[in-house]
């Protein structure tokens, strides 16, 4: 599959897929967005694939948000579409049924911090700056910025920073909830690397149950998110993975999950 503004790599069982517009800070502009939905669907299907990184070209920028030249020139009905078009991309991203690991690795901004946010984990550089400018340009969150930062960070926290527009360093956005950890800018790639590789050693229905149980049970009321869990919890003992994560425990020794 060939992408103008995307480079895909491999790294064992771990896709790496870096949004390649540094000269704009790799800004996301209609074919950007329309690559990433198309790579990610493409990864969905793959089961070479265990675990997806996601990151951005440069030392200087994750995503800096939507592209403004876009958003600039946009007509009402034009920017509903961009909005729904974004969300969907995110949602593909957020219910891709194996961890997204996105590792920022400078500005997540607007569009890019919403990106990071629809991913499974996030691991930020010392250097990343995270938020939501878009009210500095007289506009709000499109990509689902409003409900999934309110979701991670709480109520008081996101209307902080989507009204202010204020940018909060990688150790804020970790003291938060935003970002899962903050490692050294030199370490990114690999300590996402490394983490990518535990996370590919587990068994991938089971993961992909965990993700689904997590994303769903959150849109439901407690107890239905109960009875939710408790059908994958039962749908997975039919998986030949939890035969030899059990018999593997049993016998002492390390499991082989093979993802049927
Ligand atoms: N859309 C389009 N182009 C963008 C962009 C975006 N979201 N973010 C940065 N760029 C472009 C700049 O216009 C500039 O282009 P130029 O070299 O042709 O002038 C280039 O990327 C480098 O950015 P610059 O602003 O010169 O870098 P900086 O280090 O001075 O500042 C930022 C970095 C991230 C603080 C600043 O670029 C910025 O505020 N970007 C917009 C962030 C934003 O509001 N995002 C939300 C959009 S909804």
């Amino acid at each position: 599959m060939a992408f103008d503004n995307l480079l895909l790599e491999r790294d064992g069982a771990t896709a790496i897929v870096t949004i390649n517009r540094p000269k704009v800070l790799n800004a996301l502009n209609a074919q950007t967005l329309d690559e990433l939905r198309r790579v990610m669907l493409d990864l969905k299907q793959d089961d070479r694939a265990r675990v997806v990184i996601l990151t951005g070209a440069g030392e200087k920028s994750f995503v800096a948000g939507a592209d403004i030249n876009e958003l600039a020139v946009q007509t009402p009905t034009g920017g509903r579409e961009h909005a729904l078009t974004g969300q969907h991309v995110l949602d593909v991203i957020e219910n891709l049924g194996k961890p997204v690991i996105a590792a920022i690795n400078g500005y997540a901004l607007g569009g890019g911090c919403e990106l990071a946010m629809a991913c499974t984990l996030r691991i930020a550089a010392d250097t990343a700056k995270l938020g939501q400018p878009e009210i500095s340009l007289g506009i709000i969150p499109g990509y689902a910025g409003t409900q999934r930062l309110s979701r991670l960070v709480g109520k008081g926290k996101a209307m902080e920073l989507i009204l202010t527009g204020a940018p909060i360093s990688a150790s804020e956005a970790e003291r938060i909830g935003l970002v899962n950890r903050v490692v050294p800018a030199a370490d990114l790639i690999n300590d996402a690397k490394q983490l990518a590789a535990a996370l590919a050693k587990n068994a991938p229905v089971a993961m992909r149950y965990i993700i689904s149980a997590i994303n769903k049970g959150l849109e439901m009321p407690f107890a239905e998110g109960c009875v939710f869990e408790a059908t994958l919890f039962g749908l997975v003992a039919s998986t030949d993975d939890m035969r030899e994560g059990t018999r593997a425990f049993l016998e002492k020794r390390k499991p082989e999950f093979r993802g049927s």
